[in-house]
């Protein structure tokens, strides 16, 4: 089992973090392929609640080497300050255990403010991203005057690149209407933190191949999901990058030919942060049982930005899409638990678009906005489900629930979830 892709299948959130840090148990290598610190991965392990931004949830199991690859931006004040908040709880972070790709590339401070003016200038069209500058740093690397983590090397050259980036990015920010930024005042803690994360540079797509060709287990752990996806998301209500399988293989520098096992992870209902469509968006109590209160760190708030989520039915119309998109060869559910106790669960299995039903979602942002959800309404159940570790002994409904989720979505689910803890897993 050479390589497994594991993906987000909904709007991100779905407890991808606590899935990757199982199948970490089970790997030599956990990469990070797109995305930077807009993600906030939660793993509750030996009684601690560790919130992982960028660095990959594999860095809790100490045999593991973990992978920032090409595909990633990385913020390097950020990542610094997450490695010293591992070492502070006894986590080993060494050259030895953690690689960054020569060709990740960084988020600057510009880049952050960036994000902030546009997302101002658009008022009330906003995307409503992170404000972590994952736009901006994405558009300079396909407009190709991005900064590439490999300058990192030669401090001296980063930090020119870095002013004179700044200098460059101030012009746009005055454009827009943002306020400009001191070159060496805001790149000062940027140049500390580059010296520091030197001797952790790498080409990770080498060492990848390498270790696969020695057998080494390698698992993508992919960021947000697919339907924040800048080409199968709903446009423009996206991320910058490409957080499926196929962004896996370009964001860490592998060929498909290793990969057999791909992993979606959909939560068990629907959540969304920012804006753009949801067609199964609640409103009132439903949303906000869902939610949770905020008292747990489990709740339905947001890890990076503390922001309420969007909360609604499960929607396997897009459901049946992003198993496709990324050919999951399983799925597993999570937050199962949450559901107990609503007398009847509804499940989206269609759309109806303009008088017409639909079993994909359609492709622009405006027919989803109309789409209507189509139902079906299934007995919910009342026990709690935290104890519970194996497949026999989940209630009826919950089985018939999880059942028909698999059926709607053509693609098995071989694992759920009923709480947080690393052993709160169901394997069927
Ligand atoms: P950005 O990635 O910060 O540019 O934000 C673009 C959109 O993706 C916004 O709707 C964000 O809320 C959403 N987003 C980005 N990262 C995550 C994540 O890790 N979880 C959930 N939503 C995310």
């Amino acid at each position: 089992m050479p390589a497994t892709i594991l993906v987000g299948l909904q709007w991100g959130d779905e407890g991808k973090g606590r899935v990757a840090d199982w199948l970490a148990a089970e790997s030599d290598v956990v990469a990070r392929s797109s995305g930077g610190d807009n993600a906030g991965h939660t793993v509750y392990a030996n009684d601690i609640v560790f919130k992982l931004h960028q660095m990959p949830s594999g860095i809790l199991h100490q045999r593991v080497t973990c992978v920032l690859g090409n595909g990633v931006v990385l913020n390097p004040v950020n990542l610094l300050r997450e490695m010293e908040e591992l070492i502070a709880n006894g986590v080993e972070v060494t050259p030895e255990r953690v690689v960054i790709s020569t060709r990740a590339h960084i988020i600057t401070p510009a880049h952050i403010a960036l994000d902030k003016a546009s997302e101002q200038a658009r008022g009330g069209g906003a995307i409503g991203t992170t404000l972590r500058g994952i736009g901006p740093a994405y558009m300079d690397k396909t407009g190709r005057r991005g900064l590439r983590a490999g300058l990192m090397a030669d401090p001296e050259a980063f930090a020119d690149a870095l002013y004179q980036h700044i200098e460059a990015a101030n012009v746009t920010l005055a454009a827009e209407g943002g306020e400009t930024l001191d070159p060496h005042a805001s790149a000062t803690a940027y140049v500390d933190a580059a010296a520091r994360l030197k001797p952790f540079l790498k080409d990770t797509s080498l060492y990848i191949n390498s270790r696969l060709k020695t057998g080494g287990r390698v698992l993508c752990e992919g960021a947000q999901g697919t339907m924040l996806d800048i080409d199968h998301g709903d446009y423009p209500f996206v991320t910058s990058s490409s957080p499926t399988a196929g962004g896996a293989l370009t964001g860490l520098g592998f060929g498909p030919l290793q990969v057999d096992r791909v992993v979606g992870v959909a939560k068990a209902f629907s959540t969304r942060v920012g804006s753009g469509p949801m067609p199964t968006e609640l409103e009132g109590e439903l949303a906000a049982r869902l939610r949770g209160t905020g008292e747990n760190f489990w709740d339905e708030f947001g890890t990076t930005t503390g922001r309420p989520r969007r909360c609604g039915w499960l929607d396997t119309v897009l459901l049946r899409y992003t198993t496709q998109v990324n050919g999951c060869t399983e799925l597993v559910l999570t937050k199962l638990d949450v559901l107990s106790g609503f007398e009847a669960l509804k499940i989206a299995y269609a759309f109806d678009v303009d008088g017409e039903r639909v079993e994909f979602p359609p492709t622009t942002v405006a027919e989803l906005e109309r789409a209507q959800p189509i139902y079906q309404t299934l007995p919910g159940w009342q026990e709690d489900l935290s104890a519970v570790r194996r497949w026999g002994d989940l209630p009826d409904a919950t089985r018939a629930y999880i059942e028909r989720v698999a059926e709607l979505c053509q693609t098995p689910i071989r694992t759920v979830s009923v709480g947080p803890e690393r052993e709160q897993l169901v394997h069927l």
